[in-house]
């Protein structure tokens, strides 16, 4: 599955995790022609607000809002549609809060001008199958992602994140169309930190991944332009 330069891009999403705003924008500033989404995620969302959403997104690159927002319907579609003012192309709920909370953020998602995709996080990709069975959850994540998933297409969201490991099976029930976007990304031989629930670049876009979030492998790298460079000759080889 060799993919052009371009497409290989489109499916890069990196997350710019951090508290120091220079950074953030000068990641950003750098990446943005080798992402096809910036991630702006709760570290840098809570040292920055919403004034650095609106300046990331004016460096030209699409910014995906990852919020996981999780409380009653009425309080997550009101947030929801201040989150989508910002003009983000992608925001996050996660799944767990209810077909309701899904709704009402579509709903309030939909008040914006150019409304974001509204994607329900499933389960963290850190954590497996135990750290679940801890939380009173049984039967795994597999199946646990999978009912999500399908709750989530019927509330109206346009994807969901997810692990790499599940990409595969949500492709194969869910069909085209419905947004797989995946963290847990590491390169052959990076390390794991916290993540759990991990895949290669090039096998979950092999399992069906739409859009792959990598944070640290780029942002912590010496040479963070080298390392998406790498990712993306990876999703290019023949
Ligand atoms: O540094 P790393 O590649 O592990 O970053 C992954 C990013 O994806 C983080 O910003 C994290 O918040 C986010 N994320 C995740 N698992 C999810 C949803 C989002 O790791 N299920």
């Amino acid at each position: 599955m060799a993919l052009t330069r371009a497409a290989a891009v489109a499916h890069l999403a990196v997350a710019l995790d951090g508290s120091e705003r220079d950074e953030i924008l000068r990641l950003a500033g750098l990446l943005a022609g080798l992402a096809g989404t910036v991630k702006v995620g709760l570290e840098a969302f809570t040292a920055h607000g919403p004034d650095l959403v609106r300046e990331v997104g004016r460096l030209g690159v699409p910014v995906f809002l990852d919020l996981k927002l999780h409380d009653i319907p009425n309080t997550v579609e009101r947030a929801a549609r201040n989150a989508a003012r910002l003009g983000a192309a992608m925001l996050t709920v996660h799944a767990s809060g209810g077909e309701a909370m899904l709704r009402a953020a579509v709903a309030g998602a939909a008040g914006a001008e150019r409304p974001p995709a509204v994607l329900a996080v499933t389960v963290l990709t850190s954590l497996d199958d135990g750290a679940l069975a801890g939380l009173g959850i049984p039967g795994g994540a597999a199946g646990r992602v999978r009912a999500w998933a399908e709750m989530a297409r019927a509330a109206g969201c346009g994807g969901v994140v997810c692990s790499p490991h599940e990409a595969a099976g949500l492709r194969a029930a869910l069909g085209a169309g419905f947004l797989l976007v995946t963290p847990g990304i590491r390169p052959a031989g990076a390390a794991h930190a916290d993540q759990r629930r991990v895949a290669t670049p090039r096998a979950a876009l092999e399992a069906g991944a739409d859009v792959l979030v990598v944070g640290r492998p780029i942002t912590a790298a010496p040479d963070p332009a080298a390392a998406a460079e790498a990712i993306l000759a990876e999703l290019c080889a023949p």
